[in-house]
């Protein structure tokens, strides 16, 4: 039988659980640690491994199969001395991935190296991303790229360097300063949490903006005795990368965020579940548990533990999330129930966005009068927003809420080699792309939904004059098809279908009726997939048809002859 707790030397082992202080020891590992812990040894997964796994939990082989064949991060194959993985995704497409990628190919011919392609890496202010065995790296420099493929383990040396900065939005001046919420709430001082949550008007920055006062008290009010906080750091979606920074120079205001929930709900437990490529966040958020305990800030009435998410853009929704944290395929579940009432092993979780918890730690230190004037136009609230795509200096802003999309584009520097701007998607891989003449919308929740698009996590992505729009649309929605978890029919196959006619639509032409059938499609989608993946992923394409016209006549032959894009504006 396979040794499940011994790890190589050499290699970092991954640890799903990465518990500070283990209340939990003596109580099983789960199996995707246990997995994880028999890949570290060899880099891949045996059959016998599998085997003996399945005989040691009393479980059947075809249940450890399953979870195994679910994860991308799963492999039952020896791993090349070198894998290098390059992202596609839109900010990618437009830094020429596809091209850095026969590139890679022809230049690791030959060597123990793989090239593949691989769903946004969350680095997409360094487009083209690359990875190597998991270590990020920039991929405008082929030339480093190659060498360090030849040598990756030397990876580490050549990844991409990251600094801290100080944000507006953290209310501490000194590091003695922090935890101040916490402690004032630990010394009696009766702070109203939730009524001050819900007078900001807080709103989660995951992407489906639900209150968040209402959350915390809809989960404060349940009888069960054991219950969860989770902060979600999966963050995947093409375009958005604001949590990794908000992690990187914020840890503290997301930690005590979890703790300020966890007293207001009456949770013991909290896990920070965040992507396994996140690797270098991953230690700073640890670190910063650790030094919170040693201080005495974080004590035993609240324990941390971090999880390393196997791998997946659907373990983001929160469900899909909790499944995996259960040792089952990350598939969405039906709800409701909500995860507020019945969450994690059954029990009542509060699951927040990790710049959710780091606001409620500042609106709790300034109150919510300080949050509801910090926007502008009548908007309220900071709002980070990951800025990719044809722009000059793509990277995280922290704006008022209520900053236009223009002004945005102007702090990052303008398009990129100044350009005239063609498109922008202000939320991400999910949001519709919206024309230049929109850019004057401000930046909030209600003004783009209005608009026809959404804020989602807060992720705008640039597109200069002169890209075709349809080619990135059918990139979006690969993306989508890529990462639909396959549980519902329409999602899976909708996507599927979707995808092959505008490829065969840009690579041959297509019909106008075509696009009308994707319509059609997206309806049923809508009504009926479980989760927002399939809710929403034919969007981004359906809005390239309603108000780029001109470059769907490029591709469709019959088009524009009865001015149905006209029709569609109005
Ligand atoms: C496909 C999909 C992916 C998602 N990915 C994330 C994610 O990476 N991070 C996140 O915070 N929320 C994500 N969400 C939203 C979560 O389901 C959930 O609404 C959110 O974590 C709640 O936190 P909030 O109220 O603070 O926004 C995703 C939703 C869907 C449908
Ligand atoms: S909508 Fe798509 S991603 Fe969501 S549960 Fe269904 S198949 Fe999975
Ligand atoms: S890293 Fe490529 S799109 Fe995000």
């Amino acid at each position: 039988m396979g040794n499940l707790g011994a790890i190589d030397e050499g290699r970092r082992p991954y640890r799903p659980y990465d518990s500070i202080k283990r209340r939990t020891s003596g109580v099983q590992m789960s199996l995707i640690a246990a997995l994880n812990n028999l890949q570290s040894q060899r880099g891949y997964l045996t059959e016998k491994d599998l085997r003996d796994l399945a005989l040691e939990r009393r479980v059947p082989l075809y249940a450890v199969e399953a979870v195994v064949s679910f994860y991308p991060h799963f492999r039952t194959s020896p791993p090349p001395e070198s894998r290098v993985a390059v992202c596609r995704d839109m900010a990618c497409h437009l830094a020429g991935s596809d091209g850095l990628c026969s590139t890679l190919e022809q230049l690791l011919a030959g060597q123990d190296a793989e090239v593949g392609t691989v769903s946004c890496l969350g680095r997409c202010e360094s487009a083209p991303a690359v990875a190597i065995n998991d270590v990020p790296l920039d991929g405008s420099d082929v030339d480093r790229i190659v060498t360090v493929a030849n040598r990756p383990e030397t990876a580490a040396e050549h990844a991409i360097a990251v600094g801290t900065r100080r944000w507006a939005l953290d209310p501490y001046e000194s590091e003695a300063d922090r935890y101040g919420v916490i402690r004032r709430l630990r010394g009696g001082e009766a702070l109203d949490v939730i009524a001050t949550l819900n007078a900001s008007g807080l709103a989660g920055c995951g992407g489906a903006a639900f209150p968040t006062g209402r959350k915390w008290q809809l989960v404060a009010q349940q009888e069960e005795r054991t219950k969860y906080v989770i902060c979600n750091a999966d963050e995947s979606e093409p375009g958005t990368f604001k949590d990794r920074v908000i992690i990187n120079d914020l840890p503290h205001l997301i930690l005590e965020g979890m703790m300020i929930a966890a007293r207001s709900i009456g949770a013991a437990k909290g896990y920070v579940f965040i992507r396994h490529e996140y690797e270098a966040e991953r230690e700073r958020l640890a670190a910063e548990i650790e030094s919170a305990q040693k201080v005495g800030h974080l004590d035993d009435s609240f324990d941390v533990e971090i999880f390393t998410s196997p791998g997946g853009y659907i373990l983001g929704e929160e469900t899909a999330l909790l499944e995996c944290m259960e040792d089952r395929r990350g598939e969405p579940r039906n709800k409701p129930p909500f995860p507020g009432q019945a969450g994690l092993h059954g029990k009542p979780t509060l699951i927040n966005n990790v710049e959710t918890f780091a606001a409620a730690t500042a609106i709790l230190h300034r109150g919510a009068s300080w949050w509801q004037s910090a926007g502008v136009e009548g908007c309220r609230g900071l709002k980070f927003i990951s800025v990719s795509g044809d722009v000059e200096r793509a990277d995280v802003y922290l704006i008022p809420m209520g900053t236009t999309v223009q002004q945005l584009i102007e702090m990052a520097g303008g398009v990129k080699d100044g350009k005239p701007l063609k498109a922008f998607a202000p939320g991400g891989a999910s949001s519709n792309f919206l024309p230049a003449d929109m850019a004057a919308t401000p930046m909030d929740f209600e003004h783009l939904a209005k608009a026809g698009s959404m804020l989602g996590s807060g992720a705008l992505f640039v597109v200069a004059e002169g890209r075709d729009m349809l080619e990135l649309g059918a990139n979006v929605l690969r993306f989508f098809r890529n990462e639909s978890c396959g549980k519902c029919v329409p999602c899976r196959v909708g996507s599927e279908k979707a995808h092959r006619m505008l490829e065969d639509t840009l690579a041959h032409g297509g019909k106008r009726a075509q696009l009308e059938l994707l319509e059609e499609l997206s309806d049923t989608m809508h009504q009926t997939s479980i989760c927002g993946l399939g809710q929403v992923a034919l969007g981004p394409v359906l809005s390239v048809v309603k108000h780029f016209s001109e470059d769907v006549a490029k591709h469709v032959s019959d088009w524009e002859s009865d001015g149905a894009t006209e029709r569609r504006r109005e």
